[in-house]
């Protein structure tokens, strides 16, 4: 049967009611645009889309777009004037016996119940079935109520249009509809503007098919799987339901989450058996994390690879970047930008490595920059060391071979290679390329002046220069120190020759 049916998704409103100046189905809801929620839906049900756009349209039909691999048909409905206008608009590429309509809005709908929808459809023989929810606030909501029409058959009235008793219980409109062909075709003109707003409501016609003596039948399913977004709450409602959704698969996976209700996972992550998400966790974009990994607190990966036995300490962010097994990252690092950290290496905090890469046991464990480098295996990049790689016009790349051992705070100017199995001392300015098996120094020799300062008189008086007045060179014990605004000490004299 579902052979038969082609989809209308509608996606033309103005969004006013979200307040963003933006068309509500270009939101991410776990990193995929709303939009994108009907079009996997029906792609996974193998039912031709076609997409009705109108505000904001470019923008709409590239999201789609760009995710791509499910062809969508679009029609631009120019005019926003409600929902039974959107579907006016796209008369002319009503193929297929049945129509299934369904607003751009709703993404938690599963394939099971559009399964459903259409047994319900071809079991009732119906010129409408439509998808209805219970829903204990739908007084303080914006959906269409079920309601028992004057001819005692059914009609769906509009929130702003109700005048019944608001408290009462209520079947409200899900957006899901399968229409049959020659219904519309018959009865789709019989639209006409309607109540204060003068839209035209696609939802008039269910009144219509029961007044004329078609079949009407409904579909009840839990009010969760149908929630509609026209407020910000709403789509915060609806990405905590996705969200706590992906969490649970990931726990039946056997994954472990110490605090399940602060980590944000997106539809595109993978997660091995055996790892640990600590709390505050942000799994963003393309995510892959291997088995038996630990992300600890308050981390940021997004399109990440990670390998297995991995551990990623608190407070890093991660982007654009594989990380292999083995490794211990953070805490407080940044690793972005096409970066590649192979197994068993260490890259420890404040250290920032972007489009590089760290050899097999190699460590930068301490305050480093280490950009457009490549740094072989077994490396040891001392605490501080920086790799100056931008010459205020280019990038340039630094090159460390194998069993280098970088001394702590060392300025490696790029272009530089460093060949295998070298030293550089701490402390030096490397310009110029190391061949292998070298020491390089590139700093100021150190000058020890041996009882320099005995000539001078006593080194703490020095200190404490005399022509800083009243107390201050002296704490309330008398003792001297440093650091009083006037203190003076001229250390030129004590380095130069
Ligand atoms: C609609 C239903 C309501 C139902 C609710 C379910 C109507 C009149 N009302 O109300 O009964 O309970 O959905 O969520 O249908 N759109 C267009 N062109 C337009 C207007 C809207 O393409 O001119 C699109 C929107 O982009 C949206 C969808 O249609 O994706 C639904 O429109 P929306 O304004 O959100 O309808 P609701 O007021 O929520
Ligand atoms: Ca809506």
């Amino acid at each position: 049967m579902i052979t038969q049916v082609q989809a209308l998704i509608l996606a033309a409103g103005k969004s006013t009611r979200l307040n963003t100046g933006k068309s509500k189905l270009l939101e991410p809801i776990c990193g995929q645009p709303m939009i994108m929620y009907p079009i996997r839906l029906l792609e996974a049900l193998q039912i031709p889309i076609t997409m009705v756009v109108g505000y904001q349209k470019e923008e709409v039909m590239s999201a789609v777009q760009d995710a791509a691999g499910f062809p969508v048909q679009f029609v631009t409905q120019e005019e926003q004037r409600g929902t039974g206008h959107a579907i006016m608009c796209t008369r002319d590429v009503w193929q297929k016996s049945t129509i299934l309509i369904i607003n751009g809005d709703t993404p938690l709908t599963t394939q099971q119940i559009i399964k459903d929808l259409v047994h319900k459809h071809v079991q009732t023989d119906a010129a409408i079935t439509f998808i209805t929810a219970h829903y204990a606030e739908a007084a303080r909501s914006g959906y269409g109520r079920v309601c028992v029409s004057e001819q005692g058959g059914i009609k769906i009235v509009e929130a702003r249009n109700f005048t019944g008793d608001s408290e009462s219980p209520c079947c409200i409109n899900a957006g899901i509809y399968l229409v049959k062909k020659t219904f519309l075709d018959a009865y789709i003109d019989a639209l006409v503007p309607n109540g204060l707003t003068k839209e035209i409501y696609f939802t008039d016609l269910v009144k219509i098919a029961s007044d004329n003596g078609y079949g009407v039948s409904t579909l009840s399913v839990p009010f969760d799987s149908i929630r509609g977004v026209n407020t910000l709450q709403e789509l915060w409602a609806i990405e905590q339901i996705q969200r706590a959704d992906l969490v649970k698969q990931w726990m039946d996976r056997g994954v472990r989450f110490s605090m399940p209700q602060q980590v944000h996972v997106d539809l595109g992550v993978h997660i091995g058996a055996g790892t640990v998400i600590k709390g505050g966790v942000h799994l963003t974009g393309n995510t892959i994390i291997g088995n038996n990994c630990t992300i600890a607190e308050f981390n940021s990966l997004h399109n990440v690879s990670v390998g297995d036995n991995t551990t990623i300490h608190s407070h890093c962010i991660i982007a654009d970047s594989q990380i292999q097994d083995n490794v211990h990252v953070g805490p407080f690092a940044h690793v972005r930008t096409n970066s590649l950290i192979q197994n068993n290496s260490v890259i420890g905090n404040f250290v920032e490595v972007k489009n590089s890469t760290i050899g097999e046991h190699t460590k930068a464990k301490h305050l480093s920059y280490v950009g457009d480098a490549h740094i072989g295996s077994k490396v040891n990049i001392g605490a501080g060391t920086i790799t100056c790689n931008y010459d205020g016009a280019q990038k340039h790349a630094t090159i460390i071979e194998d069993n280098v051992f970088i001394g702590s705070n060392n300025t490696l100017v790029a272009p530089l290679t460093i060949h295998k199995n070298s030293f550089t001392a701490a402390g030096s300015t490397i310009t110029k390329n190391v061949p292998e098996y070298s020491l390089a120094f590139g700093r100021a020799r150190q000058v020890t002046k041996e009882g320099y300062m005995r000539s001078q008189g006593d080194a703490q008086k020095m200190v404490t220069d005399p022509l800083s007045a009243g107390n201050d060179g002296q704490n309330s014990s008398g003792q001297s120190f440093i650091g009083a605004t006037k203190t003076h000490i001229d250390t030129s004299t004590v380095y130069l020759d």
